[in-house]
C-alpha cells in the first residue's frame, strides 16, 4: 500500500516507520521542513526511533511538504497537534488546516483516518465536512475513521504492534477500512461502533491516569503535615494483588496530553450544560503540584538557614517524564518560573534538553554544577543520571520523584 502520514512527530513517525517496516511506501508530510529535510537524510528527531531504524526503510519513506503528494495514496492518516488555545479551549488549528489540505487532493477510494486526540464529535462535527465539500460521499466514495494513538515516548514494553488499536468509523464500511489498515502493523484491532467512542476511549484513558495522579499527589501533601512517607504508603498498598493500581506523585503532570486532553472534554460536556467535577478537580491539583514543590523547596532551603533569594538552586531534569527531551507543559519549567519569581539564582542540567530558549539557560555539566549548588531538586527521573552520587556529592537534595528511596541522608529531603 501506500499510505501518508500528515505530521510527523512523536506518534506519526513511529507509525511511518511502523508500515515502512512492514514493505509500506510512505508519505510523510509535515509543514516543518526541519523535520522533512531531517527524514530525508535519515536523522531522526525523536529518542523512541534511532538513525539506525531510519536508515533501514529509509527507502520507502517520502519525506514531503507538498499536499499534492497525499494524492495517490491509498490511505492518509492524521496525527497533528491538539493543543489548547490561551484560554484552555479546544485549539483545533492544525487539524483543520490539515483536513483542508487533504481535501484539496482527496480522490475516490481514499480512507482519512485521524489519530490525534480530541472530543468526541471531532471527525463527525469537524473533519467529515471539510472532506465532504469535495462532493464525494461519505462512506461509499471516500471512507472516515478515528483511530486513537496510545503511543507512551520511551516505552519498549508495549509498541505500535503490540499495543492493541481502537478503531471507530463513520459507517462500517470506514470502520473495515481503518481495520484493515491497522492490521497490516498491529497485533491486535478492537472495532467500535463509532468515531465518538474511540474518541472519548481515548480520553478517558488520559483522564483516568491525570485522576490517579491527582489522588497520589494530594495525599504526598497530606503525608507532608502528617510526617508520614507516603512513598512507603503506596509501596505497602502496591502489595495488594487485586482492586489497586500504583500512580506515584510527583511534580506535577507535563507532556501534551494529561494536562491538556481533560480540557477538551470538559469543553464538550459544557456544550451539554454539564459541568465534570471529578476531571475539573484533578486538573486543579495537579496544576498545583509545582506549587507545593517549590514551598518544599524553599522550606528545605530555610531549613538550611538560607533564603531562596539568592541561592543557587540546580534543577535536574527539565523534561516532563524521564528518557525524554520532550518538556511541553513540563512542570520543570513552571517550578523554574515559580523559583526565579522568588530571585533564585537558577540552573538546570538535563541530558535530554541541551537549552530552554524561554528561561535563556543550557544544560550546565553535573559534575561541575552538583557541588556548587545549594539546593538541588530532581525534577525529573532520567535513568542515566547516578542519584546516590548526586545525594553524596550536593550540599542539599530536594526529590521529587521519588528516586532516592532507599538512600537515607541528612541533605536529603523527599516528596
Ligand atoms: N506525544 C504523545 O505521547 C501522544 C500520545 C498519544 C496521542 N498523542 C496525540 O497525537 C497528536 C500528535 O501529537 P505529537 O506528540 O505527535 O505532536 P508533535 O508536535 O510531536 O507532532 C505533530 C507534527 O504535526 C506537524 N503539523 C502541524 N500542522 C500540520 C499540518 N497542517 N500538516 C502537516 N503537518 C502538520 C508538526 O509540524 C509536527 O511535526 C496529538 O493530538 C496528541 O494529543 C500524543
Amino acid at each position: 500500500m501506500k499510505i501518508a502520514i500528515v505530521g510527523l512527530g512523536y506518534v506519526g513517525l513511529p507509525l511511518a516507520v511502523a508500515f515502512a517496516e512492514e514493505g509500506h511506501e510512505v508519505v510523510c508530510f509535515d509543514v516543518d521542513s526541519a523535520k522533512t529535510t531531517a527524514l530525508a537524510e535519515a536523522r531522526s528527531y525523536i529518542e523512541d526511533i534511532d538513525d539506525a531504524t531510519l536508515a533501514a526503510v529509509r527507502e520507502r519513506l517520502h519525506p514531503t511538504s507538498r499536499h499534492a503528494d497525499l494524492a495517490d495514496c491509498e490511505a492518509i492518516v492524521i496525527c497533528v497537534p491538539t493543543p489548547l488555545t490561551s484560554a484552555r479551549e479546544p485549539d483545533l488549528t492544525y487539524l483543520i488546516d490539515a483536513t483542508e489540505s487533504i481535501a484539496t487532493v482527496l480522490r475516490p477510494g481514499q480512507l482519512v483516518v485521524l489519530e490525534s486526540t480530541t472530543y468526541p464529535g471531532t471527525t463527525r462535527e469537524r473533519v467529515a465536512p471539510i472532506l465532504e465539500r469535495t462532493g464525494l460521499e461519505l462512506g461509499k466514495e471516500f471512507f472516515l475513521a478515528f483511530s486513537p494513538e496510545r503511543i507512551d515516548p520511551g516505552r519498549t514494553d508495549w509498541t505500535v504492534r503490540t499495543t492493541p488499536k481502537l478503531v471507530g468509523g463513520m459507517t462500517p464500511a470506514c470502520t473495515e477500512r481503518a481495520r484493515a489498515l491497522y492490521a497490516e502493523i498491529c497485533e491486535t484491532v478492537v472495532v467500535l461502533a463509532s468515531p465518538e467512542t474511540a474518541e472519548l476511549s481515548k480520553l478517558l484513558e488520559n483522564i483516568f491516569r491525570s485522576v490517579n495522579i491527582a489522588l497520589v499527589n494530594e495525599l504526598a501533601q497530606l503525608c507532608d503535615r502528617l510526617d508520614i512517607d507516603v512513598w512507603e504508603v503506596i509501596d505497602a498498598a502496591s502489595t495488594k494483588p487485586f482492586g489497586f493500581m500504583r500512580f506515584e506523585p510527583g511534580p506535577g503532570m507535563g507532556g501534551h496530553c494529561l494536562p491538556v486532553d481533560p480540557f477538551y472534554l470538559a469543553f464538550k460536556a459544557r456544550e451539554h450544560d454539564f459541568y465534570p467535577e471529578f476531571i475539573e478537580l484533578a486538573g486543579k491539583v495537579n496544576q498545583a503540584q509545582p506549587a507545593f514543590c517549590v514551598e518544599r523547596i524553599e522550606r528545605a532551603l530555610n531549613q538550611a538557614g538560607k533564603p531562596v533569594n539568592g541561592s543557587k538552586v540546580l534543577i535536574l531534569g527539565a523534561a516532563y517524564k524521564g528518557g525524554s527531551g520532550d518538556t511541553r507543559e513540563s512542570p520543570a519549567l513552571k517550578i523554574m518560573k515559580l523559583l526565579g519569581v522568588l530571585e533564585a539564582d537558577l540552573s538546570y542540567h538535563d541530558p535530554y534538553v541541551p537549552e530552554l530558549t524561554d528561561l535563556d539557560l543550557r544544560s550546565v555539566d553535573l559534575a561541575t554544577a552538583l557541588p556548587e549548588a545549594d539546593v538541588v531538586a530532581i525534577v525529573t527521573a532520567h535513568k542515566e543520571i547516578d542519584y546516590a552520587e548526586v545525594v553524596d556529592a550536593a550540599k542539599l537534595v530536594v526529590d521529587l520523584r521519588g528516586v532516592t528511596r532507599g538512600i537515607s541522608a541528612d541533605n536529603l529531603v523527599r516528596l
